[in-house]
Formats: C-alpha cells, structure tokens, sequence
C-alpha cells in the first residue's frame, strides 16, 4: 500500500525534474519562474489508520419503487436529457461606465481622426461578457499544428481547449493526477492506490487532515498540503479493466465532461459531468456493472428504507475513518452487495449515481437536492458607475426539477448580492486551499463588486483617487532623474529573448514617458521617448522579435516559438501556456500607456494588442480563435500560471501581484480602445483579484481563511490548488517570496494590497533597515513597496543623489516609483 504511495511520489519528483529551470539565477533581474519546485513536500500522502473490522450486512429492506421518471438517452454530450434550463439571467438597462479624461496628447502626435469620441464608445452592454473580437488573428502570426504537447483523449471540441483550467491533469501526463473541483477532488485511479481500481477516486480532505511542515509545530509553518491519494469512494464499473481508456468533451470555462471507456474506441461506460464548486459527485451509468470501492476500507453500508424521492436508491457509507458518504442511485432500482470490506457490487445498471460528503446533520440537504446536477456555467455580468455584478447561471440536468446544491467559496459569499445569500444552507466542507466552502441551494449566484472606475494611469490611492501633482521644486528634481533614464537604450533593453522580460521593459519606458507628459508636463521630450518607444515596440507588433510568436491551431493560442527547438522550459514555458496573463499583460499595458499618448497609433496597433488579450481574456465562446479566460478563473476568483505540465498539487500561482497587472492592463486597454465593456471586464476582474487576493494570497492579521498557523506568513508564497508553499520557484530569500506578490507596484496595487497589510508586513519582515541592506532589484521593490509606510520616506530613497542603479529590476525605474511615492507624500 505504502509503496504504491511512494512510487507515485517518484513520479512526481522524476517529472517536476523533468522540467529545466528556465531563469539563470544571477542574470541581476527579478525573475518570475512558475516551473519548478526546488523542493517537494514529500509527505503529500498519508493514509489514514484503517482497520479492518467485519462490515456490517446491508441493512433496510428494500422498497417498491416507482418507475425510473427519465430515460437515459445515447448522447455523449450530456449523460441525460435536459429537464430544465439554466437560471435566466435578468439583464439591468443599457447604462454608461465611466468617462474617461484623456491626457493632454503629446504634441506632435497628429489629430487622431480615426478614434471615435468616447460618447459614441462609452455604452457598455446589458452583459458586458463580450468577445474583443471574433476575426482571424493578425497575419503577422504564422500558425502552426504541431504543439509539441498532446491533447490525450479529448473528444472534437467546438471551441478551443483551455490550457490551464482545473481539469487540465485530464488530458495531461498519466491522465491520474487531480482535478479539484471544491470541495472535492477526482482523480482516475488508473489501476493505481490500495484499491488498484480503474474507476474514478473520489476524495475530500478535512481540515485536521491537512499536513503542515516541514516543522509542523512551527507558527507559521512554511507550507500546508492537503494529502492525495486516499482512495475514500471510487466509482468504477466490473468491465473497466486495464484496458480502460480516459476521454474528456465539452471542455468549457467551469466544466468537462470525463468518460471511462471499457477499451479505447467503445462506447462511454462511465460519464462524469464536472463543474467547479459541484454538490455532488455525479457519475452516468451507460449499461454496466457499478463497483463501489475504497481504499479507506467500508465500516458499514447501510440502505435507507426510505426513499428520498420517488425512484431513488439511497445508501449511507461510514468508511473506517469514521466519515459519511451518501450514495444515491436513479434510473433503476441499485442493489449493491458486499464482496469484501474495500469492494461493493451492483446489479447491471443503466442510471445516474451521485456521492456526496456528510459531515453531519446534512442529510436532509441532501435528499433535498439530489437527482439534480450542473452541467455548466453561462458567466455574465453587469456594469454601471462603480456598480458592477457578474452572475454564474447553472444549466443543469437530473430526475428532478429541484434547485442545484453547490459550494461556493469564501470569497464568492463574501460578494453575495441578497437574493444568492438568501439562498446559502447550513452546510459547510473545508476546501484544500480556500478556506471552507460552503453550500447554496440556487440555479444561479451573483456577486457584486465595487468597480474602481477613478483609477487610471495616473498613480492612484484607494482613499484620494488619482494623484499627480508635484511642486515645482520635485519636478525639477524628478525631471532630471527621468531624462537619464529615458536616454537608456531602449532597443537594447526590450529586444531580448523573452516576452516576459521584453514586456517588463517596454512597460518601464513607457511608464517614464507618461511621467514625462502627465507629470512632469515635458511634452517635446515626451515625444521624442514615444518616437523611440514605439519603434522598439515595432519589433513585436511587426512578430520580427527573436522568438516571434505563432498561432498554435492545436490549442488555440498564441504562443513562443522559442520551445518548439526542444526546450520545454524557455522562457518560463510560455510555448506551454505558462504566464501567458503575466508576459502579455506587460504588452498590454505597455500598449495602454503608448496608445493613450497617442491615440492613432492604438488604433493602428488594436488587433494586434487585442490577439494578445485574446489569448489570456477572451470574454466569450463566440470568439472561436481563443479559450474562454484561459488564465483568469472566476470561480477561484483569481488567474493561474501553470500550462500544459500534469501537477499532482494541482495549477497554482506565485505573483499574484502580477495576476492584478494583468487585469489593469486589460481595463486600461478597453479605455484606450473605447472598449467599454472591456474595460469594464477589467474593472471587474481587478476588484475581484483584489477579493480573493485578500482571502487566499495575502493576509492581514486575523484572517480567518487559510489556517492560522500559515497566515502569520503573511502572504502565500505559491498557492497551488493542493497546497500552499511560502517559497518561489527560483529560491527562498524572504524579499524574493515576499516581493513576487508586490511587484510591479501600479496603481492597482493600492487596491489589492491593503494599506494594514502592507504595514503589517512591512513589520514583520522588512522594517529597522532590513529592506535597505537588501541586495539587488529586490531592494528596490521592497522601496517602492514602502511607499505604503512612509511615503516621503519612499520618495526620499528613489531621489537620492547616491542612489545605487543595482537596486532596480530590469522592469522598474527610479521615475516611475519616485513619481508614485512623491504624489502620495504630496512633495
Ligand atoms: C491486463 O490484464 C490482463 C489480465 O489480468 C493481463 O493478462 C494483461 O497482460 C494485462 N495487460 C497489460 C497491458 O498490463
Ligand atoms: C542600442 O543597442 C543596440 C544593440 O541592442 C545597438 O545596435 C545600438 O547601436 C544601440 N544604440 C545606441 C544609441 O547606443
């Protein structure tokens, strides 16, 4: 038993190392690098105790049962006929986002004709979920078939496959690692574990099961780790066998559809329909034999006499860990029988099986809602004034008409406009890394958010709004700073082999010439830096960079051509869809800040700044060229990193700061562009990063989400979806775990970190002159960071005459953090 546990973890260990480390460690900048654990918690699986005791006979007597209500059609896509739509989503009236305040142009720009007024722009939609475009992707992009990564069993697809969604260790690796649904996790046991089943593993981790370490006794303790592995209630079937085959379809944003085969090219078997957040386990018989099976061992399997709906078998499971699982049978009466204390057998079965946990005193929930299931999620939402709501509408398929029971997560209740509270239930199961999820019994939820509609280009805080005035005497001082910067070679510091570090620094010079305009009102020398700027862009929107990007036709993306040499790891894997929110952020709100200098040329540069927020944005399946969010998950409320590589932690994160960039980039692009409803999806997106960020990522003293001896951390370090490690991918200096989720420091960044945090952490790590004495670009964030403390005292570092260049990142420049911290001082 134990070695099968460890054999899995070699594997893990074997592939993690697999996978080169892309960054070299001294190359002097911050490096971002969501590949590779320098270390694994080896301890990721535990079993419990289990002892092996007699299993009680099944008890109850069985009822007369009425005749199944729904006959079980033949089609692939649903595993049962529709009995009821998704919830209407009532849409408000055409209202108006915000209207924005151009800059004064550059001088020399030329009268952009071409851009409409923002009156004929500003109408956002009744759902502002729309597609940027549904056109071909510019022509600069070559396309390509050949993705060096495979879609392992997945079904013709009518839309692109999202490369870094929840379910993506379905179509990767082994095909055996998780998928976390919340609050339970599935995985295909491949004929693996105590079990050694071909079915699907269904499990649920406690709280008091999470295994802290490396010194567990620690406050707080480096990382969390829910085990994996434990085989509670495996849904398998007597003719799945190691011939068994595993097959997805209908991959959408929230759901999949997973199928076991007997052998490969036979008819579905077993069909699970998965949504995020789902109540119940819900598996489609197609005609065969179920074996109900665990790893933990049956204690006793109890058939209730009384059925809680008509038709319905229902069973009570008490494994040997002392947990309750609920089973309940439709279609056909289910008999199970015991073979042994690990194995339970049913009749031939054509129907629908559904699992769930009961931690106590949930069973009348339950019966309640069972014969029910989501089968997907229709997003959309709503945006007026600082306004804005988004709507997760379930359809839904069962033997019933009732409400669908689903767990939502912290921070989605926390959002929960009246009508979806109302609708909240007694019923609470902890998460392996969001806190405790609980129940709603609804069709569909809306949550609401403040939009943070002042906030543009111009430094900005949370309580005064836009701030750019500087005296006389710190313009000078400023001006001076910044026409030695601008003077660096931008050509040479923005053509380089990584879009990551390109993106960073085509970002940094323009933040410097909108400082030079806006601030510091040196329109001529502006010019002259938008002149150079916009030619050093040209190498990427011309696709003549040195690795140009390609149109991937397997996937559906835009991706690196740098890994299809062999490398898997180049350029933080961005040919694997790691980053990719990450790497085109920085384009695009590099983009942003050109194209509002100088409107013509974003409207010149609109298709090919928009392919790029395609490719991590798209709002809407009816662009065919691109996933639905491939980075951005609105059900966790933030965006994962992690590409085409199989996790058995599942997808993660590390800068979450980053993820925050990535949504401003995409409001200030819809504002430039006259894209309302895109910038009103970026204003949405952003308020609901800085929600879950607060939540999961970042943590004020007494929050009561993550475990409180993790939070005195303060922030995550890298929240995968199994586990939370206060480390980084490429070492663990405390300015590198800490400053990952700082950086870069905008204006949003006044938003998702909040003014207690950033003291609080400021405190606890960097405070007494810890953060001067620190080496590298890391100093320089942490500097910037401090504005957040003392402003002046920000101000004062960055304009120091003896200020030392070794403390800047490649991505930031003295201007720019001088320019943030001096408004706020108000020098
Ligand atoms: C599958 O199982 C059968 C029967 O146990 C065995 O004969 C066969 O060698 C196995 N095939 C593989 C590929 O392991
Ligand atoms: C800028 O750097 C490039 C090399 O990347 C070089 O070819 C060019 O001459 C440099 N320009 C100046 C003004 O030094």
């Amino acid at each position: 038993m134990e070695l099968s546990i460890w054999l899995l973890l070699v594997s893990v260990l074997l592939l993690v190392d697999a996978i080169p480390n892309p960054s070299s460690p001294d190359d002097g900048r911050v490096h971002h690098a969501p590949m590779k654990m320098a270390k694994e918690e080896t301890s990721s699986s535990v079993q419990p105790e289990v002892s092996v005791t007699t299993i009680s006979t099944i008890s109850g007597t069985a009822q007369v049962l009425p005749p199944p209500s729904t006959q079980v059609p033949e089609t692939t896509g649903s595993i049962l006929t529709a009995i009821d739509t998704a919830g209407q989503h009532t849409e408000t009236p055409l209202l108006s986002t915000s209207i924005p305040k151009p800059e004064t142009l550059v001088a020399a720009t030329g009268t952009p004709t071409a851009v409409p007024t923002p009156q004929q722009l500003m109408a956002v939609s009744p759902n502002i979920f729309q597609p940027i475009a549904t056109d071909a992707p510019p022509s600069q992009f070559s396309r390509r078939g050949d993705h060096p990564v495979r879609k392992l069993g997945v079904q013709a697809q009518n839309s692109p496959v999202s490369t870094n969604k929840f379910y993506a260790n379905f179509f990767l690796g082994s095909q055996s690692a998780p998928t976390w649904t919340h609050p339970y996790s599935v995985a295909w046991s491949k004929g693996g574990g105590v079990t050694k089943s071909w079915g699907m593993t269904i499990q649920h981790i406690d709280d008091n099961q999470k295994v802290f370490g490396p010194d567990p006794t620690a406050n707080p303790t480096q990382y969390f780790i829910n085990p994996i592995g434990i085989q509670s209630i495996v849904l398998s079937a007597l003719e799945l066998s190691n011939s068994t085959a595993l097959t997805t379809d209908s991959l959408t944003e929230f759901s999949a559809h997973v199928n076991l085969h007997p052998f490969p090219g036979a008819a579905p078997m077993l069909q699970f329909p998965l949504v995020q957040g789902m109540g119940f386990v819900t598996v489609g018989y197609k005609g065969g034999t179920p074996i109900i099976e665990s790893g933990v061992l049956f204690r006793s399997i109890t058939k209730s006499s009384i059925s809680p709906k008509p038709g319905v078998t229902k069973y009570i499971i008490i494994l040997e860990d002392g947990k309750t699982w609920l089973l309940y049978a439709f279609g056909q009466p289910l008999e199970l029988t015991v073979v042994n204390n690990g194995l339970i057998q049913g009749n031939f079965f054509i129907g629908v099986i559904q699992i769930a946990k009961d931690p106590g005193g949930a069973e009348s929930l339950y019966d309640l809602s069972c014969g029910t299931w989501a089968t997907g999620v229709t997003l959309s939402g709503t945006a007026s004034g600082t306004a804005g709501s988004y709507t997760f509408s379930f359809s839904k398929d069962g033997f019933f008409a009732s409400p669908l029971l689903m767990f939502a997560l912290p921070h989605h209740v926390a959002s929960f406009a009246d009508s979806t509270r109302s609708a909240l239930l007694n019923l609470r199961l902890a998460t392996t890394t969001k806190g405790i999820a609980q129940a709603v019994l609804a069709d569909s939820w809306t949550m609401q958010e403040s939009l943070p509609i002042s906030m543009g280009f111009a430094p900005w805080d949370i309580d005064r709004g836009e701030l750019k005035d500087l005296s006389v005497e710190a313009i000078r001082i400023l001006h001076s700073i910044a026409a030695t910067e601008i003077s660096q070679n931008i050509s040479k510091q923005t053509d380089l082999n990584s879009m990551y570090y390109s993106g960073k620094a085509l970002a940094k010079f323009a933040q410097i010439t909108y400082i030079l305009n806006t601030l510091l009102h040196d329109p001529a020398l502006a010019q002259t830096s938008l002149t150079t700027l916009q030619r050093a862009f040209s190498k990427f929107t011309t696709n003549t960079q040195q690795f140009p990007l390609v149109y991937d036709t397997s996937w559906g993306g835009l991706v690196s051509s740098a890994s299809y040499a062999g490398d898997p790891g180049a350029d933080f894997g961005n040919t694997y869809y790691n980053d990719h929110h990450f790497h085109y952020g920085y384009f695009i709100y590099a983009a942003s800040l050109i194209g509002h200098l100088d409107p013509v040329w974003a409207v010149a540069n609109k298709p090919w700044v928009d392919a790029l927020a395609r490719d991590i944005a798209n709002a809407s399946p009816d662009d065919p060229w691109f996933p639905h969010y491939r980075n951005f998950d609105w059900y966790h409320g933030h965006s994962f990193a992690h590409g085409l590589y199989e996790t058995f932690d599942g997808r993660d994160q590390e800068s979450s700061s980053e993820d925050a960039m990535s949504a401003y980039a995409l409001k200030l692009w819809g504002s430039v562009t006259g894209d309302a409803n895109l910038e009103a999806r970026g204003n949405l997106q952003l308020a609901v990063t800085a929600r879950a960020l607060q939540s999961y990522f970042l943590y004020e003293s007494g929050n009561t989400i993550q475990p409180p001896n993790f939070v005195g951390n303060k922030v995550s370090g890298i929240l995968f979806e199994n586990k939370i490690d206060h480390t980084t991918y490429f070492g663990a200096n405390t300015e590198y775990i800490q400053g990952i989720h700082m950086l870069p420091l905008l204006p949003c960044s006044s938003l998702t970190r909040t003014k207690r945090f950033v003291r609080e952490e400021w405190t606890r790590y960097f405070d007494g002159g810890r953060a001067q004495k620190v080496e590298g670009g890391w100093r320089g964030v942490l500097m910037a960071n401090f504005m957040g403390v003392d402003a002046l005292g920000s101000w004062r570092f960055f304009v120091d005459p003896d200020f030392d260049e070794g403390g800047l990142d490649g991505g930031a420049s003295r201007s720019w953090y001088a320019a943030m911290a001096g408004v706020l001082a108000g020098v």
